[in-house]
């Protein structure tokens, strides 16, 4: 089963593997580097997970970085409520790691830090995304209708914004 943990240098080449396919940046935020070089892997698994406020896991399987996790807190008012973002390598999906992960994200979030509220903005052909975060209690709050710009998917697409409280 996977865990999560802190990124090690050993980490960039098989961070590199995964990261570098554009199914997997497909419906991330387009600061998802396309392609992804070894400088980019390198940089994330060593200082870029340090740079971003919040919590940024590699996902582990018997060793291997097969993917990421993390959330970053909202700043003053809004510190309570953290956003939450993923990804897997594509030969990993469709095995329940990323319910799993997401499972345990949610739990060390709301056990050891301030988080009350949990979100993420889904796009909407991401069904799997959906699923996973319906599966570890996340509820759909609303639909942006036309929100992204996203040329590569034909135009506009809906956000769909699932959010998990606890308080
Ligand atoms: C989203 C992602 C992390 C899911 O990880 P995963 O390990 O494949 O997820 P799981 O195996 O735990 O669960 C996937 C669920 O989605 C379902 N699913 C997959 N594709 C689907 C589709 N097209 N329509 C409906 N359901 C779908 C699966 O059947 C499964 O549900 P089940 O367990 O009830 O059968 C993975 O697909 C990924 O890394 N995608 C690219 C990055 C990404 O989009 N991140 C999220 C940005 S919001």
């Amino acid at each position: 089963m996977i865990k999560l943990r802190e990124y090690e240098k050993r980490d960039a080449s098989a961070n590199l593997k995964y990261a570098n396919n554009p199914e997997v940046g497909r419906y991330l935020f387009e600061t998802f580097p396309s392609p992804y070089t070894m400088d980019d892997s390198i940089w994330w698994t060593s200082v870029g997970h340090k740079e971003l406020a919040g919590i940024h896991n590699a996902i582990d399987l018997d060793g291997e970085c097969i993917g990421s996790i993390g959330a970053t807190p909202g700043e003053m008012e809004d510190r309570f409520t953290w956003e939450i973002g993923y990804w897997l390598g594509q030969p990993h999906w469709g095995k329940g790691y990323g319910t799993e992960a997401l499972r345990q994200m949610t739990e060390y979030l709301f056990q050891n830090t301030e988080a009350k509220r949990l979100f993420a903005p889904v796009l909407a052909p991401n069904k799997a995304s959906m699923k996973i975060l319906e599966k570890c209690g996340f509820v759909l709050e609303g639909v942006h209708v036309c929100a992204v710009f996203r040329e590569s998917e034909g135009g506009f697409l809906d956000e769909h914004l699932f959010a998990r409280i606890q308080v």
